[in-house]
């Protein structure tokens, strides 16, 4: 299939920071603390990273195949490679493949819906940073700045919007000049800042409970729940299960080495997780948060370390810079999945298509923001949108996408195939990548569906 007319990365480390950058964000440093806090620390830690390297990573590989292979979004590329078996419903002419797609981009959009809330704060509190809001402030005024900003009328959701057109005007100018360039300078320089909040956190006192939080297993609170709440959180932390590795995939040269680069950004994915969890966990226990905090444990947390520190105003000001970044090429990657369909499958306009997805984005973003208002009626039983958009996404669709996804290459798609692209047509070593087509043929369909089924029976 010809690269010809497509746009590609161009070069493998950008694809490698490309990826990275859809991948490190809100989900490591926000939602991974978030999950790990409530769901018994250690405990989840381990099944985490069981999921990410068994079935994650199969599955990175899987959606940058089916990219790759077929040069299309996560619609067009089932269309072309599941050939032309059609299914007809009275007059209604359709195949099955494409709806796997089609569920990608809802998610895609669900998705940015309730993670432009949080990228809204990220703003907000770079603009607190800036002001100064947190030296010198105790715990109960930085919990009650958390709770005052996220429940104020108009300021998140101004926050929230201005980060959706920025995200827009990126996704606008392509694939190359937008989505590369930024993340290459700047996800390397968020990792060293972490690493000195982590020397920070480990050196307070009673730091030691912490980590022993979230490094000594408990092994009775090991769930059903559990386990697919760090299915779930493997699949939001690396991008998976929606269809945006696979329009990443299609912008993939014939040359780069998509193993080495999937190991890679899953590796890197896991580290900075990991690093936000000794980094937020030591320093809750030492400030008094509880781990299952929710929403505000970062907010809270993170605010209280860097207020003391030395030099903390610049370290904390460089910080939520950064992670406003980290957190635009995730939005970046969920956007670009619903614009490379509207404009390859309704033949929009890139712009066009990157307008209407925002604006639709922003409808059902601005309730998920405005759930967080204490006596708000945006609650459907005892949820909130927010949450009821979170859990459907992680723990449902993208659950369900990445088992569609993962029979689809192992079963559906020719091995030849399949090995062709893992291999860059026999260039590269067969060796661990027959392991690599084993696993997606076998091993993950029957881990997630296990997972699933079980969980669906058991509620
Ligand atoms: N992986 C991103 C994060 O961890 O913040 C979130 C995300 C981006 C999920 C893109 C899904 C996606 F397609």
């Amino acid at each position: 299939m010809s690269d010809k007319k497509r746009e590609t990365f161009g070069s493998k480390l950008g694809l490698v920071m490309a990826t990275a950058g859809s991948a490190l964000g809100l989900g490591n440093i926000y939602r991974f603390p978030c999950e790990a806090g409530a769901n018994g620390g250690a405990a989840f830690l381990i099944v985490y990273l069981v999921m990410a390297l068994l079935v994650g990573m199969p599955l990175m590989l899987a959606e940058f195949t089916i990219g790759r292979r077929s040069r299309s979004n996560a619609v067009g590329s089932f269309r072309k490679l599941s050939g032309e078996g059609k299914i007809s419903i009275f007059n209604f002419q359709f195949s099955i493949w494409p709806l796997v797609g089609y569920l990608g981009v809802l998610c895609a959009f669900l998705i940015l819906a309730f993670y432009t809330t949080v990228a809204g704060w990220t703003l907000g509190y770079l603009g607190k940073s800036a002001a100064d809001h947190f030296s010198g402030q105790d715990l109960a005024s930085i919990q009650q700045q958390f709770g005052d900003f996220t429940s104020h009328p108009w300021l998140p959701i101004v926050c929230q919007l201005a980060f959706l057109v920025l995200t827009a005007v990126v996704v606008m100018r392509g694939v190359k000049d937008g989505i590369e360039r930024c993340s290459k300078i700047l996800m390397p320089m968020l990792l060293v800042i972490m690493v000195v909040l982590c020397i920070k956190s480990l050196t307070l006192s009673g730091a030691g409970e912490g980590l022993r939080f979230f490094f000594k297993p408990d092994f009775s609170k090991i769930t059903g729940r559990v386990i697919l709440s760090a299915l779930g959180q493997s699949f939001f932390s690396l991008s998976i299960g929606i269809g945006a590795l696979i329009t990443y995939g299609s912008y993939i040269s014939r040359k780069d080495n998509m193993v080495s680069s999937a190991v890679g950004v899953a590796l890197a994915d896991t580290l900075v997780a990991v690093l936000a969890g000794v980094i937020i966990f030591p320093a809750a226990f030492s400030f008094g948060i509880k781990p299952e905090a929710g929403a505000a444990l970062a907010f809270t947390t993170l605010p209280m370390v860097f207020q003391q520190m030395t030099g903390g105003y610049f370290f904390c000001l460089i910080f939520f810079l950064l992670l406003v970044i980290a957190t635009l090429t995730s939005t970046i990657s969920l956007l670009e999945v619903i614009v490379a369909a509207l404009t390859e499958e309704l033949r929009l306009s890139r712009t066009k298509a990157a307008r209407v997805g925002a604006a639709a984005t922003a409808v059902v973003g601005v309730l998920a923001t405005m759930s967080f208002r204490p006596g708000s009626p945006l609650h459907i039983g005892a949820s909130t949108v927010f949450d009821l958009l979170d859990h459907a996404t992680a723990l449902y669709m993208m659950p369900i996408g990445g088992l569609l996804i993962v029979l689809f290459v192992g079963w559906k798609m020719k091995r030849a195939d399949v090995m062709a692209e893992l291999t860059n047509d026999g260039a590269l070593h067969a060796g661990i990548r027959k392991s690599i087509y084993f696993i997606i043929r076998y091993i993950a369909p029957v881990a997630i569906a296990v997972i699933f089924v079980s969980q669906m029976l058991m509620r």
